[in-house]
C-alpha cells in the first residue's frame, strides 16, 4: 500500500477536499486498494470537525463523498507513516519540516502540491477560508490529483501493476 497525506492549515477547506477528490479519483480508476489517503493540518483549532461547509457544498455538488472525514493535527509519526506528504501552501511546508525535522529534507516524500502543477504560476493552494473561492480550490486540486496519481504510477510501477 502506498500512503498519501495531504496537509495544510486547518484540515477543514483545503486537504480535506484533496483528500475526498483524491479518493474518488482512485475509485474510478480502480487503485483504493493500491494507494491510500488521508489528511490533516498544522493548526489544532478545528479538531474532530467535519470539513467545511464550503468545502462539503463543493462535494456534493460534484457527487464526491466525504463521509466519516473529520479535523485532525498533523503527527511527528506521519513522517515514517506516509510515502507522499504535500503540502498545501508554502507556511504549510515549513511547519511540516520544523516537525519532522531535518530528515525531512527528502523532497521526493514532502513536497507542495502546486509543484504537482509547474505550469501555474501560484506557488500555493489559495486558502478558500479567507478568499471564499472553493471552486478555483477545486479546480487545482482536481488536476493535482490526477497528475498525482500519474507520478504514483512512473515512480511505484512495480507496487500499481503488482
Ligand atoms: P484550510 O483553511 O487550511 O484550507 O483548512 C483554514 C481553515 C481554518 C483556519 C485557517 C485556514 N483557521 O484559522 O481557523
Amino acid at each position: 500500500m502506498i500512503n498519501v497525506l495531504f496537509v495544510c492549515l486547518g484540515n477543514i477547506c483545503r486537504s480535506p477536499m484533496a483528500e475526498a477528490v483524491f479518493r474518488h479519483q482512485l475509485k474510478e480508476k480502480h487503485l483504493e486498494d493500491r494507494i491510500a489517503v488521508d489528511s490533516a493540518g498544522t493548526g489544532d483549532w478545528h479538531l474532530g470537525k467535519p470539513p467545511h461547509e464550503g468545502t462539503r457544498k463543493l462535494l456534493d455538488e460534484y457527487g464526491i463523498s466525504y463521509s466519516g472525514m473529520r479535523a485532525r493535527q498533523v503527527l511527528i509519526q506521519d513522517y515514517q507513516s506516509f510515502d507522499y506528504i504535500i503540502c498545501m501552501d508554502s507556511n504549510n511546508e515549513r511547519d511540516v519540516r520544523q516537525l519532522f525535522g531535518s530528515k525531512s529534507d527528502n523532497h521526493a516524500k514532502v513536497f507542495k502540491f502546486m509543484d504537482l502543477l509547474p505550469e501555474q504560476t501560484s506557488k500555493d493552494v489559495p486558502d478558500p477560508y479567507y478568499t471564499g473561492n472553493f471552486e478555483e480550490v477545486y479546480g487545482l486540486v482536481s488536476e493535482g490529483c490526477a497528475r498525482l496519481i500519474e507520478r504514483i504510477a512512473s515512480e511505484q510501477s512495480k507496487l500499481i501493476s503488482e
